[in-house]
């Protein structure tokens, strides 16, 4: 079934998606795209690029959808110029980009390897010259396999090996990217790749997973103690986020809502923003889990080192029933796990600025998959997209008249890419990316945004 957020013929879509709403953002704010590292660049052997879990676990047979990996991707380790002279035409002000840990530390430790770090020097220069702000995340995910082959983040060095790895990153690039995120999602990498095991490194072990997330929190606080012994650049971490709604209005419903917001969202925003994990979430997991063990004295003092903003990222609500089971409410895309739900953006915008005062944040997730297709005439019709990016920004444009501060907007993706265990299938991009040529075509969205940021106005 076409799912109905993409589906220009289902009787809720709007027939005109590109209807202007009249929301003006303030004046400075940035409008930009995401990728990341694994994604997009392929050159998996070259210039001294070490492997990752993403090509050990996409390399195993039955791992992702038709067998797909990340080798070739869409090629921008090679077309990183074009790709840039594109981002520029569509009037792009900020890329979120993440650099490949094994790329520059192909085992996960030692001396950086110049070839890798030489790639993103071109990148940011490449930013820096077409006025595009350069946004740089540390962890996209891409673990170097070594690192893995030595416990993986199960293994409490792991954290300092990656303190390690952002100083010698902050030494090469510090100065000239002014914002750095830490480590994208860790909670996608506990519940992805250590309870769902859908992700590398394709585990199934709860006892793991909450150390694990513990020991990613350790790695963000290290990165950031490592930032500011080097420069005044800006810094903070990139969570996915998603409000938790009860079903019903019982206590029991009410009740197991608030403990699933604990796992959700509170266990990565407390400990950095309040430096204490939730209580509620630490008695559940009991004080003999590996986690709640693993915790040692003076830890979430680095956990929460003082950053300078958050990056949220946004797809999804979800509705909690008694005990815990989760239902649907709406709309799903072609990605099974998201409905479509603007107001939940306006929500956890907001909360944030409420439960934990006005850090700045900066939205660098947020997008749909759509089954695009390359038209006779060359183009691609997305309306689907269209109209779930106006609503979203429309939610975040009400979420700041509410008092957030809000500073920029990054579209996922700049372009179609490898989604993880979905291959190559789903295609998140506002530039369709023909794989065969490499062709890359601006989407209808792609020329809709371009009027957005030009207007700054939805
Ligand atoms: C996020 C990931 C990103 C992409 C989008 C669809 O969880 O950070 O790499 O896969 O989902």
């Amino acid at each position: 079934m076409l799912a109905a957020a993409c589906d220009p013929d289902s009787p809720d879509a709007d027939p005109d998606p590109e209807r202007r709403l009249g929301l003006r953002f303030p004046d400075g704010f940035r409008w930009g795209a995401a990728t990341s590292a694994y994604q997009i660049e392929g050159a998996a052997k070259e210039d001294g690029r070490g492997a990752s879990i993403w090509d050990t676990f996409s390399h195993t047979p039955g791992r992702t959808r038709n067998g797909d990996t990340g080798d070739v991707a869409a090629d921008h380790y090679h077309r990183w110029a074009s790709d840039l002279d594109l981002m520029k035409d569509l009037g792009l002000q900020t890329y979120r980009f993440s650099i490949s840990w094994p790329r520059v530390q192909a085992d996960g430790t030692g001396k950086a390897n110049q070839r890798g770090l030489d790639f993103y020097r071109r990148l940011v220069d490449g930013l820096l010259e077409r006025g595009i702000e350069p946004m740089a995340t540390l962890f996209h995910w891409d673990l170097p396999q070594a690192l893995q082959d030595a416990g993986g983040w199960e293994n409490r060095d792991v954290a300092y090996r990656f303190g390690d790895y952002a100083a010698e990153v902050f030494e090469a690039l510090g100065a000239t990217v002014p914002v750095w995120l830490t480590i994208n999602e860790p909670k996608t990498v506990v519940q992805n790749g250590y309870l769902g095991g859908h992700h590398a490194p394709g585990l199934r072990d709860a006892s793991a997973a909450y150390l694990v997330a513990h020991h990613l929190q350790l790695a963000h606080g290290l990165a950031v103690r490592a930032l500011r012994a080097s420069s005044t650049a800006r810094i903070g971490p990139a969570f996915n986020l998603h409000p938790c709604y009860p079903v019903d209005d019982t206590p029991e419903a009410a009740a197991a809502t608030h403990l699933y917001d604990g796992y959700e969202n509170r266990l990565y925003l407390d400990s950095v923003l309040r430096g204490a994990y939730p209580q509620d979430v630490l008695d559940d997991l009991g004080p003999e889990s590996r986690m709640v063990r693993g915790i040692r004295d003076g830890d979430l003092a680095v956990i929460s080192s003082p950053v300078d903003l958050v990056a949220v990222q946004y797809y999804t609500p979800y509705y909690v029933a008694p005990g815990g089971r989760t239902e649907m409410r709406w709309p799903t895309s072609e990605a099974f796990w998201q409905q479509i739900f603007p107001d939940g953006l306006f929500d956890m915008l907001t909360r944030i600025t409420r439960d934990y005062g006005p850090i700045p944040l900066t939205i660098t997730e947020n997008g749909l998959p759509c089954p695009d297709e390359l038209g006779a005439d060359g183009t691609v019709d997305d309306p689907g997209r269209v109209e779930f990016l106006r609503d979203h920004f429309a939610a975040a444009h009400r979420a700041i008249g509410a008092g957030v501060p809000l500073e920029s907007y990054h579209v996922w993706s700049l372009m179609d890419n490898f989604e993880w265990a979905e291959g190559y299938e789903q295609r998140w991009g506002l530039v369709y990316v023909d794989y065969p040529t490499q062709r890359r075509i601006p989407k209808r969205s792609a020329r809709w945004y371009q009027g957005v940021i030009r207007d700054n106005t939805v």
